[in-house]
């Protein structure tokens, strides 16, 4: 869910670990190389044990601060963030991404490959909505449940959508979800970091609009899945293309809700490019991506999310 207050934080550590990260690709090769006499090999082997127990103490101090900066982040949230950093997926959490009310994003990294972490905030999120929306969604099938339940299904909701997504439109690859965290792939520019928001980058909007509406058409169509909470929030800019992100609120199209969010999500793509100069209207792009009128009955519902 879009907290629209959200800034992009903290993000200034992660050039500095992507350097060190970059000085033990060297090493590495070096290692390969047979030419090395044994002394050489000895200091590289020394370089190698340092680096690890570099990245072991960072790990730990990355969580440490995590205990005593976000104490929002309950005991077994940690734990989760634990088992990854000492699992295959991930090596380290190079930074904080985005804070917002209900979560929290990480970029982390293992080897040469940068990952989003996104962890759930168990103790803000809004259940009451997520229940909504995890109700009338053929694909589970709670019934009443506890706040860690709904958490779950909201999570694995957020990780199905996105892979049904990316086999159609540009989006991260899901990778895993444990309890209240997601892991998936980062969207970045060269140098690992994180891709910037439509929102906050000059863009050839009419390309853009015209990208956007046939991704929804095949969204609808094809996916059929509606996005359930776009914006210029939720679309990440990389190599002069849109990325779509956030998933969490996303229905499939037989949802009893998925018609009032199509609405609203074309009412914000719309109002969006208006603002930037391009002639547009969402009841002709509804027309588009649907194949039918918009019923006044249905954007009468859809004013009510
Ligand atoms: N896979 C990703 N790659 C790069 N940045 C990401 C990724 N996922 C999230 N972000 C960043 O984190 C922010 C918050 O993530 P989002 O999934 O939109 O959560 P929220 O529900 O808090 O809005 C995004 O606006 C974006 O800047
Ligand atoms: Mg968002």
């Amino acid at each position: 869910m879009d907290n629209q207050d959200n800034t992009n934080t903290n993000y200034s550590n992660h050039n500095n670990y992507g350097n060190d990260y970059n000085n033990n690709d060297k090493s590495d090769n070096n290692k390969n190389n047979n030419n090395k006499d044994d002394k050489e090999l000895k200091h590289e082997k020394l370089l190698d044990k340092e680096y690890q127990k570099k990245i072991v103490e960072r790990k730990k101090r990355f969580l440490e601060e995590l205990k005593t900066e976000d104490s929002v982040f309950d005991s077994r949230t940690l734990l989760t963030l634990h088992s990854l950093l000492n699992g295959k997926h991930i090596d380290e959490l190079l930074g904080v991404i985005n804070s917002g009310k209900e979560s929290v994003v990480f970029s982390a990294v293992k080897e040469n490959k940068y990952f989003a972490v996104k962890v759930y905030r168990v103790s803000t999120c809004d259940f009451k909505t997520m229940w909504k929306y995890i109700q009338g969604d053929p694909r589970f099938h709670l019934r009443k449940s506890s706040t860690r339940q709904i958490i779950h299904a909201w999570v694995e909701k957020e990780y199905r959508n996105l892979k049904r997504a990316n086999y159609y439109v540009n989006s991260p690859k899901a990778l895993l979800r444990r309890e209240n965290v997601l892991l998936m792939e980062l969207i970045h520019d060269n140098n690992g970091a994180p891709s910037p928001r439509l929102k906050d980058v000059n863009v050839d909007y009419a390309k853009f609009y015209e990208i956007i509406k046939e991704d929804l058409k095949t969204l609808y169509n094809d996916a059929q899945l509606v996005h359930g909470d776009l914006s210029e929030y939720n679309i990440l800019v990389k190599d002069d293309k849109p990325v779509y992100i956030d998933f969490s609120q996303g229905v499939i199209v037989q949802h009893p809700l998925s018609k009032s969010l199509l609405i609203r999500d074309i009412k914000n793509i719309t109002n969006f490019f208006k603002r930037k100069g391009i002639e547009c209207d969402y009841k002709e792009l509804y027309r588009y991506i649907t194949g039918e009128e918009l019923r006044p009955i249905d954007e009468e519902l859809a004013n009510n999310y």
